[in-house]
């Protein structure tokens, strides 16, 4: 069964899309399946893996909305290992179409149940907001990976992030785990760099992932060509990156694995129940509404 990693951060402009694309190419690259599902409107990353999305029918959108099954909507790349279900800007309406729909924040948890079984990893794009989608991505997800950009306000928005990871699992998804915060566009020569990791290791301590992305042109250059960076430029630093992050997370997932195994699978028999109430989805999605209300300065 494949683990799920959402690549979320309400903040605009962070890697959450440069991560996911090229964090799913390095696990393709590694030989695990991966799936990549891009559930962000702006479709960023399903164009920076070639694909033109204008004219596409079969999309995340039909999907949600329920009228395309998930396997017909997904798609190969250029990578062998790596799949896309690719987005759309119709994607947009999506949040409102399906407002009103019974269970709204455990559609995609639902529709990919099907293909679950056939990766190793699918990694969830999200966009940069706390609506639906990235709620239905969170419920859907076994992690949330954040990335959290080396600038001045890198920890602006965390602590609502956070309150936000604990209201999905009181109400919709109890296993969900950080599986790391990501520095993303460190730049060594910056004095404010080396500060901002020295702050959010002191803040976050164990849940930073060892892992930290550099500032990479090609990282830059990359979607413009249509390929993730290991196909672009598969010696430069921000591929590397990219493939140790793969690693980490691997190294983690044979532990925990491992773990498992040890235990008899004890994780299971300890995780609480979900509730199903409509009730509960309604106050996990009023309660992100108004931590909503909160402006959001934008990092771009
Ligand atoms: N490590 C990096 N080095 C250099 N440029 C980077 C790096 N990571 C991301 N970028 C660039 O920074 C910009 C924002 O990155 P990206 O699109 O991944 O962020 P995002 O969080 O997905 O944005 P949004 O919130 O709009 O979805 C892009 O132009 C991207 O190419
Ligand atoms: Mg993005």
């Amino acid at each position: 069964m494949a683990r799920v990693i959402a690549v979320a951060n309400q903040k605009g402009g962070v890697g959450k899309t440069t991560t996911a694309v090229n964090l799913s190419a390095s696990f393709a690259a590694a030989e695990q399946p991966t799936l990549l599902i891009d559930i962000d409107p702006q479709a960023n990353a399903s164009n920076g893996l070639g694909i033109k999305t204008r004219d596409l029918e079969k999309t995340v959108y039909e999907v949600l909305v329920g009228t395309m099954a998930v396997q017909d909507a997904v798609v190969p790349t250029e990578m062998p290992h790596l799949d896309v279900l690719p987005s759309h800007i119709n994607l947009v309406g999506a949040e409102i179409e399906i407002v009103d729909v019974k269970n709204r924040e455990r559609l995609l948890a639902e529709r990919i149940n099907s293909i679950r079984h056939k990766y190793k990893f699918i990694v969830i794009d999200c966009p940069p907001s706390l609506g639906l989608l990235t709620l239905n991505a969170l419920t859907a997800a076994d992690s949330i990976l954040v990335p959290v950009q080396c600038e001045y306000y890198a920890l602006e928005g965390l602590g609502q992030l956070l309150n936000t990871i604990s209201i999905v699992r009181k109400h919709l998804n109890p296993r969900l785990e950080i599986e790391g915060v990501l520095l993303t566009m460190y730049d060594n020569r910056l004095r404010l760099s080396n500060q901002v990791v020295q702050e959010v290791t002191r803040h976050l301590g164990e849940k930073v992932c060892k892992t930290i992305i550099g500032r990479n042109v090609r990282l830059a250059e990359a979607p413009s060509h249509g390929k993730p960076v290991i196909l672009y430029d598969a010696l430069s630093i921000g591929a590397k990156h990219y493939l140790d992050l793969a690693q980490e997370i691997l190294d983690r997932e044979k532990l925990r694995f491992s773990g498992q195994n040890h235990n008899g699978n004890a994780a299971d028999s300890s995780t609480p129940e979900i509730a199903t109430g409509a009730e509960a989805a309604s106050a996990a999605v009023s309660a992100v509404a108004s931590a909503m209300q909160e402006p959001i300065k934008q990092g771009k």
